[in-house]
């Protein structure tokens, strides 16, 4: 797979790697770096068409970074306004959307106006979507703060809310005009987030990188001690990953699809799982990555080692990696199916998956019979 290039810079005394997602003229660098939250003024200013930012952000992150922030903006003349939302999964929902869409207006956010996500999926997702469709598009920045959000969700412009019918089945693509992934604030992140959010790095070896699966096979501990420089590198190549897919297939038509993978599994088992603390998303990606690669080999599609080989390594991670590892009852392996069946990547009825022929070569189907994914569930619950 050939990578967007990415450029380092050595600032003051931060080293500083940029990607660049290529999307002609809604094209954006994305800025990965320890301490860049604190030098935000010196990103944002420069993009800023009058010095007043409106930031939204929850209640955790809050606690930790959004002084630090505003400091930094308030110095170089900016007015900060700030809505503090409630953390957790719930808050993606229509009432704190509409609340914070209610806010921006009585703030009187204009078109050209810009608008600062600050925080993990969650608040990505509905300011990214709150910035869609306020006044028909507002520009926004993501500055993620969670693992998950710096590789994968504040990157290629899906935005979005979830609904009682499933996660994430409203919303839009509305791209950021800049990124900003602060590596340093991953060592606030406490132990079971970062290794969820690890659950979506991993991914990007398993659909598109065998050398990246052997390189956090390696450095995948060092990762979990949070060593800054295997952080970095592990956001850097994730993310230039995602803009690589991103920039030849922005609306998954076809290829982005490959980033749902393990998806599939996964949203089933948050929606089994009622969305809660049972089960954190990059958790669900994780065992539906190592259900993928069992359906795979059970379909004769990939060799046979390859799910032990995928399993080891989230097990090496401390992850949880069968379904066994999921606390409390599931539902039977029709109900798990049934809930399959919301996934957005269904087409015409039929189920898509996103299965691999081995480690980095994923590919989409949706010629897989029902009765072997059943059986496979069947035998998964029972392990
Ligand atoms: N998280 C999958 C995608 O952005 O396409």
């Amino acid at each position: 797979m050939s990578l967007v290039k990415p450029t380092r810079q050595r600032g003051s005394e931060m080293m500083i790697d940029q990607v660049d997602v290529d999307l002609g003229a809604r094209s954006y660098a994305v800025r990965i770096g320890a301490g860049l939250l604190g030098a935000a003024s010196a990103e944002i200013v420069p993009i800023l068409r009058r010095p007043k930012l409106w930031v939204v952000t929850e209640e955790n992150v809050a606690a930790l970074h959004l002084l630090p922030f505003q400091a930094g903006l308030q110095a170089a003349g900016v007015t900060v306004s700030a809505l503090v939302l409630p953390a957790g999964e719930s808050t993606k929902g229509w009432p704190q959307f509409t609340r914070t869409v209610e806010w921006l207006l009585a703030e009187k956010v204009e078109r050209r106006d810009l608008i600062v996500a600050l925080g993990g999926g969650v608040i990505g997702d509905l300011v990214g979507f709150a910035a869609a469709v306020l006044r028909r598009g507002v520009r926004f920045v993501q500055i993620p703060t969670s693992l998950l959000a710096q590789v994968d969700s504040s990157v290629g412009g899906k935005t979005g809310i979830n609904s009682v019918h499933g996660k994430n089945l409203i919303g839009a693509f509305h791209q950021p005009v800049l990124v900003l992934a602060d590596t340093q604030v991953l060592q606030t992140l406490p132990p079971r987030d970062l290794l969820a959010g690890y659950g979506e790095v991993v991914k990007y070896g398993l659909l598109g990188d065998a050398n990246f699966f052997g390189w956090l096979e390696q450095n995948g501990p060092a990762l979990a001690a949070r060593t800054p420089a295997i952080l970095q590198e592990a956001v850097r190549h994730s993310v230039a990953m995602k803009a690589a897919i991103v920039a030849r297939d922005e609306t998954e038509e076809g290829e982005r699809a490959l980033l749902n993978l393990g998806h599939t599994f996964g949203h089933a088992l948050e929606a089994a799982t009622d969305y809660s603390a049972r089960l954190l998303h990059g958790e669900g990606v994780a065992i539906g990555c190592a259900l993928a690669f069992d359906l795979s080999a059970r379909l004769g599609l990939c060799p046979q080692e390859t799910p032990s080989r995928v399993r080891a390594h989230l097990v090496q991670m401390g992850m949880k990696a069968d379904l066994s590892d999921i606390p409390g009852d599931l539902p039977d392996a029709d109900g798990l199916l049934a809930l399959m069946a919301q996934d957005k990547k269904v087409q015409d009825g039929r189920l898509r998956f996103i299965l691999a022929h081995d480690i980095g070569q994923a590919f989409v189907t949706d010629a897989v019979d029902p009765t072997v994914v059943r059986t496979l569930l069947k035998d998964a619950l029972a392990r």
